[in-house]
């Protein structure tokens, strides 16, 4: 179940992005963090205890949301605008 649900935008224009190999779909306006969260229960598992996370700050301080594009460029979801296309992982998909 996602940790988020979306109340505001919900008609706004859909993007279409993969999370760790899975489609999934955000709205404009997006950043990556509340695309992720309205699809996942979590963002990644706490390095130290595996508890989940979902990002702290939600102002790019705290480096608590990295996660990596297909580039292989690592960005900080909470600060990363969602676009079309998009082929994240985050923590969560290193478990599988
Ligand atoms: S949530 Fe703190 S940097 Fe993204």
């Amino acid at each position: 179940m996602p940790l988020l649900h979306r109340i505001v935008r919900q008609n706004e224009v859909p993007l279409h992005f993969v999370l760790n190999g899975k489609p999934c779909e955000g709205r404009r306006g997006d950043t990556l963090l509340s695309a992720i969260l309205t699809v996942d229960d979590m963002l990644r598992p706490s390095d130290f205890t595996q508890e989940p996370r979902a990002g702290f700050c939600q102002m790019s301080a705290c480096q608590d949301c990295w996660v990596t594009l297909e580039s292989g460029e690592r960005v900080r979801a909470c600060s990363t605008p969602l676009a079309e296309g998009m082929k994240v992982i985050t923590g969560a998909g290193e478990r599988a």
